[in-house]
């Protein structure tokens, strides 16, 4: 060890010097040195946006398989005045999870991925660097009625998509990840190993919904699980503008958030090329399923939306864990596709930017028609524009149960994804600039005052904390966007758990600037 070292160097001396077992530690850590650097770097980078040349890259990464591994890292990175980045599956949509503007260490939870499903008790203790799928497939092995509400794309961790409140097919009926969450093992930022008792509620409740790489490190859930019928049923119906959608669309925004809470109903928007004329158009698909049978879904939509004209052919019944394949677009492929971490669903494409809404009364014809001309206009065919249907159990969950707010008065939330799949900055601007000129039409239509966004859709055009600095009025103005009036509370938490603001980063929880 030389003193003329790179600040890092001090760090890796540090961990040397505080883990019990150094050589576990050393079999750890990469830097760019390793050659296995750039491949553990990448496995979990699913937005190329974020792997560009440009990108910054962490100095050091660990993959923990020891607590105090993670523990070790936090003290020494304190010490040397290194940020840290958690990652889990890596799926931030800004890539804060791997990426920042100051010299950073990736804790990477690779190695934090058991799952113990105990059926009897409905419960599951997962670790954070666990991937949805790997919950569901666990889950199917043991009991074809036990479920959990997770989100459908099934390579997302644990870590990142409960500590934003999670969202999926069952929250109609089960409501968000993060309001099935029983207990957690966590490590705060003095290396303290933390569960729902000795950490106190109100850290319990910030860390279920307050947004990932806050305040501590996420090392397991328990989670309740939910149960579900041996089979659901699943359907797709697509029409084009030609084909009525428009009014469709304009119908199911009162019809859907009615709907019972076993339903769970949602509209994909895409432009494609007619196939009558060529001309640009747009297939509106309404993707559905339903917990519980044919024989029982038909004759709900028959009263309460007929105009769409579900017919048999259209409903597949399936259990639960192959609906998640359904809706992931995975045909004929056995369910331990779902075990597999590093599979990309063609369906995304390499690029994309994000961004959320929410519509709280229905948007007239003519404002959906201003919508679709500017999805038709969008030369990308993998622009895709999902309505996701609220109700159900969330009009009945109170708004400050998590810091998850958006509950009761929201019709549905609007998903924006622009993707493409060509590099190069010049094509990231121009689909970026589309995504912005979209959201800033869709104002008068959408939640005001203020705008709501989902956490976990992470949209940093919304605003973000200054690098090295966080100001807690700059911060007020995303923070209420995702957390309404609960921001506050996150505040407080923060300002008790982390004071001198170690875990931050664009867009996590400051503390309070008088403290
Ligand atoms: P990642 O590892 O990137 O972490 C995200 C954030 O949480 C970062 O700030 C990170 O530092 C922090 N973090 C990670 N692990 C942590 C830990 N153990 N403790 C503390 N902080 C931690 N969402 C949804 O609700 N429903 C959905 O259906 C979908 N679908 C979807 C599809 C696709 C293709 C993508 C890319 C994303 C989604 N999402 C989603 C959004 C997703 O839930 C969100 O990006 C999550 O934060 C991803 O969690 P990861 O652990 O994968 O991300």
């Amino acid at each position: 060890f030389s003193m003329a070292a790179l600040p890092h160097e001090n760090f890796l001396h540090c961990l040397s010097l505080r883990s019990n077992d150094s050589t576990s530690i050393s079999r750890v850590i990469f830097t760019r040195r390793n050659s296995s650097y750039e491949s553990i770097l990448e496995a979990r980078i699913h937005n190329l946006r974020f792997n560009s040349t440009d990108t910054p890259k962490p100095l050091v990464i660990v993959t923990p398989t020891l607590i105090s591994h993670i523990q070790a890292t936090i003290y020494c990175s304190r010490k040397h005045g290194l940020q840290t980045r958690t990652r889990s599956g890596g799926h931030d949509y800004e890539g804060l999870s791997f990426v920042a503007r100051v010299p950073f260490v990736v804790i990477d939870l690779i190695n934090f991925r058991s799952v113990d499903i105990d059926v009897e008790n409905r419960v599951a203790w997962v670790q954070a660097g666990a991937i949805l799928g790997e919950l569901y497939y666990r889950i199917q092995e043991n009991s074809r009625t036990l479920a959990f509400p997770g989100g459908v794309f099934y390579t997302i961790g644990l870590g990142g998509y409960i500590s934003g409140g999670g969202f999926g097919l069952l929250f109609r009926k089960y409501g968000t990840a993060g309001d099935n969450v029983v207990d957690v093992q966590f490590i705060d930022v003095n290396g303290r190993v933390l569960d729902r008792e000795s950490m106190g509620e109100d850290l319990f409740w910030a860390i279920g919904g307050g947004g990932g790489g806050s305040f501590g490190i996420v090392l397991a859930w328990k989670l309740r699980l939910v149960p579900v019928p041996a089979n659901v049923t699943v359907f797709t119906v697509s029409r084009t503008l030609e084909q009525n959608a428009t009014a469709l669309i304009h119908r199911w925004q009162s019809i859907a958030p009615d709907l019972p809470d076993e339903v769970y109903p949602s509209v994909q928007l895409r432009a494609i090329n007619s196939t009558q004329d060529g001309r640009r158009t747009v297939v509106a698909s309404f993707v559905s399923m339903f917990l519980g049978s044919i024989d029982d879904l038909l004759p709900l939509m028959e009263q309460r939306f007929p105009e769409l004209g579900l017919t048999r052919q259209d409903c597949t019944e399936m259990s639960w864990a192959e609906s998640v394949l359904y809706n992931n677009g995975i045909q004929n492929q056995p369910l331990e596709i779902l075990l597999n971490r590093t599979y990309r669903n063609p369906i995304i494409t390499p690029y994309y930017k994000i961004k959320s809404d929410y519509v709280k009364q229905p948007v007239s014809e003519t404002g959906l028609n201003g919508l679709f001309s500017r999805l038709t206009e969008e030369v990308a065919s993998s622009t895709v524009i999902i309505l996701f249907a609220y109700g159900g159990i969330m009009n009945r969950i109170p708004e400050n149960a998590t810091p998850f707010p958006h509950r009761a008065g929201n019709l549905y939330k609007i998903f924006y994804n622009v993707g493409w799949l060509e590099d190069g900055e010049v094509e990231a601007e121009r689909r970026v600039e589309w995504a912005r000129r979209t959201y800033s039409y869709m104002s008068p239509f959408v939640s005001k005052s203020p705008r709501e966004a989902y956490i976990n859709y992470r949209d940093l055009d919304i605003g973000s904390n200054n690098i090295g600095y966080t100001s807690y009025a700059q911060a007020s103005a995303w923070g209420h966007k995702y957390f309404k009036d609960n921001f506050d509370r996150l505040v407080q938490v923060k300002t008790r758990i982390d004071p001198e603001n170690f875990f931050k980063h664009e867009q996590s929880i400051p503390p309070h600037p008088g403290n």
